[in-house]
């Protein structure tokens, strides 16, 4: 049996992910999210808010006996206001950086933690962004702790090579330009807070998006086959 841990499931590629896995009987994924979309008697809903480090700290992995293979997906993430800086709120820069880098963090180590005498495939994912690779302005806590997750998840693939942990595979993938509500937030967006704010509305009018399942299908490769897969940061569109 497939274990999957999945932040995030609730709407955009996370949900699209977690259906595609369902689809396999071997398969059983747990989600995380504040809202639950799924129902599928192998799907396990875990309604949290990811950027509450003390809900986040709380939560445990189970003991998974019969897996075959075990994998978490750090998808969950938020570009928070799209303002420049000076304009933030410092409540939300916080919540921003505790639900894209520090819930990962802390969830990594956990599953790290808690399978470590475990020899069976064990994958992480984290979804990451071109925004972790380029200054984008509007963005700047967004482009920040994508460019720590990226960092974050080449650190761990050193250390597991010093480990000789071979049978723990990481990833930081960034899934492109993706139809979802962060997209239709980006749209949104004022001028002057942003000021490619066209060049993503033209994206959508000249159906430029990719869908949800598409990418979630890119990221199912990975899971299939992370042997495969020799750099650990990278986009689907280098799949
Ligand atoms: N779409 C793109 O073009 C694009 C491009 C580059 C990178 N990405 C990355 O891809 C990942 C998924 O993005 P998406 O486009 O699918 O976004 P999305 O449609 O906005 O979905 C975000 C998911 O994260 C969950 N989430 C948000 N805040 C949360 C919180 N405080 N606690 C728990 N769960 C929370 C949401 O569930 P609830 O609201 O129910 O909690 C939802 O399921 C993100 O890491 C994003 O940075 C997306």
């Amino acid at each position: 049996m497939n274990y999957y841990f999945i932040t995030g499931t609730s709407h955009g590629i996370g949900k699209s992910i977690a259906t595609l896995l369902l689809a396999d009987p071997h398969n059983f994924v747990t989600g995380f999210a504040r809202n639950c979309s799924i129902e599928h008697e192998r799907y396990t809903h875990i309604k949290i808010d990811l950027s509450d480090d003390e809900q986040v700290k709380e939560w445990a992995f189970p003991e998974l006996k019969n897996a075959t293979k075990i994998a978490l997906i750090n998808n969950a993430g938020t570009l928070g206001t799209i303002r420049y800086v000076g304009n933030l709120d410092a409540a939300e820069i916080v919540q921003t950086f505790q639900l894209n880098l520090v819930s990962p963090t802390l969830l990594t180590n956990s599953f790290l933690k808690k399978y470590i005498s475990n020899t069976v495939t064990q994958i992480i994912i984290n979804v990451s962004s071109g925004a972790g690779k380029n200054p984008i302005d509007g963005w700047s806590v967004y482009c920040a702790t994508k460019a720590g997750v990226d960092l974050f998840t080449k650190t761990i693939a050193e250390e597991l090579k010093i480990l000789n942990r071979k049978n723990v595979f990481v990833f930081s993938v960034a899934p492109g330009v993706v139809d979802t509500q962060m997209q239709s937030q980006i749209r949104l967006a004022n001028k002057d807070d942003f000021s490619r704010v066209k060049t993503f509305v033209d994206y959508k009018n000249l159906a430029y998006l990719e869908q949800p399942d598409n990418v979630a299908s890119k990221y199912l490769s990975i899971l299939a086959h992370p042997e495969k897969f020799k750099d650990v940061v990278f986009s689907v569109k280098d799949i």
